[in-house]
């Protein structure tokens, strides 16, 4: 609770806090429940009671700003960049609006001009994209969502951008872009050059001539490289995501949100939200002890409170409510998968786990669109419908329904494990995003399930707390040890069969950190990031241990 209580929880002018956790969420169910026209009481203590036993939680910005004068409550937002010096600082002022409401922004900066290119008013020559990406960087490290984090942006370049050489190794100082996750807009046609070892082809927006022509294989080869040195940057695959746009007659979806799981038009937003799967084991170990029928009711009653969201939001900018109201987006998606995984005893790299994955998340997107649905009955299909894929024959209240978010702040409000992520470390030191107050921290499944398999004691906690891992301790069996392998100790192949399978029940996309350890080669990750976009993923983001300087999770046995 120590989370909610820093940055959640409503303050006085003093800095105390002036409601308890509890009026919290009696503040956010009865304002996402006044958009009910019938039994408004019923709906307020069902969203209540959810939030309450942490079963399930909406994005940050709803928990902070719900029922709050002016509150904005959206996570996820696309603007746009045109290739005007107004339209670029119409937008930095609408960036900032959003990450001060506590939202996050993608971009993608392909239609400005590169640089050295003519600027026809002034006789002078261009400054490119990157240039601009840097101006965007440098506002967002000023502007602190809601007072209480820095604003997350993600700044795409497509593959065949004149500047994209420069783009992919734009990170690699370790200094610059800084407030910005960067992935390269990647195209099919770009993976066959790259595979065959083609030429490739660089087109300037502005005139939509070839510029000039590189070996695909070359970039590709210093778009890895970058990657293995620094994480960045990962990769958006552009025809995947529009071969499954359900509103492709509104145009080609040219970007998503800071952490990849919404793909969104421009002046789109979204509203996430997720279940803690932590809470649906029945009594025992087996897959079969999974509530399914409490599953249903979390997602019929997550999809219904995410689509009064839509109603209830105030928006910063009226091309943002056009949009939103008009596609009515939602992303109701999972937290604590690794935790239970580890409750029904089965180790996250192994197929039953994948295959749990899929049953799992078919379950959920089934039982959301019937949710979708059953609210269009009630309240009107969304205002697009008729020019979506659904038309005529899903009647449907969202044009899409799921998305699987990284959950950074409300699975550990919810004391469970990330998103779809196997436990980085059993124990581990938290260092504060925006201090350096560091905590240590040890997992609560790892003593909750060792006590349980009768192997807990205070030596297996010592050495938990001093290694990170349970490989070390002599008493634990190898069946065991397996289910708490974390996620560096867990083969690459296996974070991306998770990624596929609740991918292909996913009709956003899902946010997934393929976290590999420092010894990862640089052609690992083409390897990787080659079978991501075999595996129809949309995108991929890795991250090798150590190769951030501050970064913000570190294993205990690692400093
Ligand atoms: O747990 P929480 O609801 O705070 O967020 P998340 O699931 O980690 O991230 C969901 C989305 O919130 C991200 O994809 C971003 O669009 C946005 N976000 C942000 O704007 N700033 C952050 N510091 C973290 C997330």
């Amino acid at each position: 609770m120590l989370l909610l209580e820093e940055r959640y929880l409503q303050k006085n002018g003093q800095g105390a806090s002036i409601e308890t956790p509890d009026q919290l969420f009696r503040r956010v169910a009865r304002h996402i429940s006044s958009v009910e026209n019938k039994k408004k009481d019923h709906w307020e203590n069902c969203f209540y009671n959810l939030m309450a036993k942490m079963e399930f939680l909406p994005n940050s910005p709803t928990l902070m700003n719900a029922g709050l004068p002016k509150g904005q409550l959206s996570a996820c937002f696309v603007l746009p960049i045109n290739d005007s010096l107004d339209d670029i600082f119409t937008t930095l002022k609408n960036a900032a609006l959003v990450h001060q409401s506590g939202g996050g922004t993608g971009y993608n900066f392909s239609r400005i001009r590169p640089k050295n290119d003519t600027i026809s008013t002034s006789g002078g020559k261009s400054s490119g994209p990157i240039a601009f990406m840097k101006v965007y960087d440098a506002a967002t490290e000023h502007v602190k969502q809601g007072g209480k984090r820095r604003g997350a942006n993600m700044g795409i370049l497509n593959v065949d951008h004149p500047d994209i050489a420069q783009f992919v190794i734009a990170k690699l100082d370790g200094n610059s872009l800084q407030n910005f996750n960067i992935s390269v807009g990647i195209t099919d046609h770009f993976m066959k050059a790259m595979i065959n070892t083609e030429k490739w082809e660089l087109i300037n927006p502005r005139t939509g001539q070839s510029e000039r022509t590189i070996e695909a294989k070359e970039l590709w080869d210093s778009l890895i490289h970058a990657a293995w040195k620094t994480g960045d940057p990962g990769l958006i695959f552009l025809d995947t995501i529009n071969a499954h746009n359900p509103l492709f007659r509104q145009g080609r979806i040219q970007s998503t949100n800071p952490c990849g799981e919404v793909p969104l038009f421009d002046y789109e937003s979204c509203n996430l939200g997720s279940i803690n799967l932590a809470k649906i084991v029945g009594l025992g170990s087996k897959p079969s002890n999974i509530n399914w029928d409490k599953l249903k009711l979390l997602v019929q009653m997550g999809i219904r409170f995410l689509d009064n969201v839509i109603q209830c939001n105030h928006y910063l900018l009226p091309e943002v409510a056009e949009m939103a109201l008009k596609n009515r987006k939602i992303g109701l998606g999972v937290m604590g998968w690794a935790e239970l995984l580890i409750q029904l005893e089965i180790p996250y790299a192994s197929k039953e786990a994948v295959q749990l994955a899929e049953k799992l998340m078919r379950f959920i997107q089934e039982t959301s669109f019937n949710a979708s649905c059953n609210i269009a009955k009630e309240k009107g299909c969304y205002p697009a419908w008729e020019e979506s894929i659904h038309y005529p024959n899903l009647h449907l209240r969202n044009a899409t329904c799921n998305s699987i978010a990284p959950t950074g702040s409300i699975s550990i409000i919810a004391n469970t494990s990330y998103s779809i992520e196997p436990l980085y470390a059993l124990a581990f030191k938290r260092t504060g995003v925006l201090g350096t107050k560091t905590q240590q921290v040890l997992h609560p499944i790892v003593k909750d399930k060792l006590t349980q398999l009768g192997h807990w004691n205070n030596a297996i906690q010592d050495q938990i707390l001093e290694t990170g891992s349970i490989r070390e301790v002599e008493s634990i069996p190898d069946h065991i040890k397996k289910l708490f392998e974390t996620s560096l100790e867990i083969p690459w192949k296996y974070h991306l069969e998770h990624q596929r399978a609740f991918q292909k029940y996913t009709d956003n996309a899902v946010s997934k950190t393929i976290n590999l350890p420092s010894s990862t080669s640089a052609s690992d990750i083409s390897e990787i990031y080659r079978t991501a976009w075999e595996f129809g993923l949309k995108g991929i983001t890795i991250y090798r241990d150590g190769s951030k300087a501050n970064q913000v999770l570190q294993k205990c046995g690692a400093i």
